[in-house]
């Protein structure tokens, strides 16, 4: 049983696939959130850009973990950024169930050559403590493996102390 969690949602595959990889690198529990919107489409691109812009969200489908959220050494939150800001399902999960992961850290999944940074504190308004890592990724550009292979390094160096 892992102490690291990593969790995401992923709507069309680029942060599935980071996650995976960091998952894997870290022998990560890996588990995918969701909630109950069709965002397939145009359509579904401009619903889930309108909802990150207003900060809504909907309920999430139903996921199962191997421990209780706050018995994870690290949780890791996987999100596309979403109008500059975090995706709407990873805030509908930060806000129902942020206070309970004791410790967070952040990846995020990009188009553009901006980092996005702020979405960092965006997120920890709903945790219970600031995040202590954070990584922003742009898939398949020239740093990407250079930044996610540092963010998992980070990582274990922290946990080792
Ligand atoms: C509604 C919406 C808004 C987006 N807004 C941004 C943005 O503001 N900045 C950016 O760099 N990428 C933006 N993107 C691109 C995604 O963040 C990027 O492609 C991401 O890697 C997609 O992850 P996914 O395949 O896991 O869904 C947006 C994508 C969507 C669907």
């Amino acid at each position: 049983m892992s102490d690291i969690l990593c969790m995401f949602y992923s709507r069309t595959g680029n942060t599935e696939e980071t996650m995976k990889e960091i998952a894997a690198a870290l022998e990560a529990e890996l588990v995918e959130i969701t909630d109950d919107v069709d965002r397939s489409g145009l359509r579904g691109f401009l619903r889930s850009g309108k909802e990150a812009m207003r900060r809504s969200t909907h309920p999430l489908e139903k996921f199962q973990t191997e421990k209780n959220l706050e018995d994870y050494r690290l949780v890791i939150l996987g999100s596309p950024v979403w109008a500059g800001r975090c995706s709407s399902p990873i805030r509908a999960l930060l806000k129902r169930r942020g206070l309970e992961m004791k410790r967070v850290a952040y990846v995020l999944t990009r188009a553009s050559e901006r980092h996005y940074e702020e979405i960092y504190d965006q997120m920890d308004q709903y945790t219970a403590q600031k995040h202590v890592l954070a990584v922003s990724l742009r898939p398949k550009s020239v740093g990407y493996a250079f930044w996610r292979d540092k963010f998992i390094q980070d990582v274990k160096r922290y946990l080792e102390q």
